[in-house]
């Protein structure tokens, strides 16, 4: 099977998932946007609201500051994939359970593995928790890379963060600015694209 293939097929099983409860309660599932060949994969929690009612992660207030940093580093968001820790909306926008993150988490490695970006970048604590280490807090550890697997991981805030604390907009920009020079560096290391 090539990459679509095998990609549209990690995409059915999704939209047919009933793995959780969290399927009952959900208007849509929100699988995640991005081309196959992305360089670089941003990572939430779960769907919220908005994201619930049209099917695509990151579209509410908390996506437009992530399009905002990612213009900022000459980013654009639909050269990026950018999807979450669960497919469904938890109720509530509440912090999904560990049986949700659990049975929903084999499609997340599922669609990485075909996607294979050189870095992923986890928006803070819930992705930190599920892909790094529960350990891991994203205070203490944001704005530096971590290997894992295989895998290059990049910690930052999630956006929402800054919409209710100010301060952390700032650090979100910073830690923006990193991830530039490392995807620069990755970059000129294999040659350049
Ligand atoms: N917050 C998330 O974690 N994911 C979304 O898709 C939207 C808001």
């Amino acid at each position: 099977m090539n990459k679509e293939s095998t990609y549209n097929s990690i995409l059915e099983d999704i939209l047919n998932c009933t793995k959780c409860a969290l399927c009952r309660s959900k208007t849509h599932y929100v699988p995640g946007d991005g081309p196959l060949d992305s360089r670089v994969a941003f990572i939430g929690e779960g769907p919220g609201r908005e994201e619930d009612a049209v099917g695509h992660p990151f579209v509410g207030a908390a996506g437009r500051l992530l399009t905002e940093l990612l213009k900022e580093i000459d980013m654009q968001r639909d050269e990026v994939f950018i999807g979450n820790i669960v497919k469904c909306r938890p109720p509530n926008n509440r912090t999904p359970l560990p049986e949700e993150v659990d049975a929903c988490l084999p499609y997340l490695f599922a669609q990485i593995s075909v996607i294979d970006p050189e870095v992923i970048v986890l928006l803070g604590n819930t992705p930190i928790s599920a892909l790094l280490s529960p350990q891991y807090k994203v205070s203490a550890i944001h704005g530096r890379i971590f290997e894992k697997e295989g895998f290059k991981f990049f910690v930052t805030f999630h956006p929402a963060a800054a919409l209710y604390h100010g301060e952390y907009k700032e650090l979100l920009r910073k830690d923006f600015l990193k991830l530039k020079e490392i995807l620069n560096a990755t970059k000129n290391s294999i040659g350049g694209f």
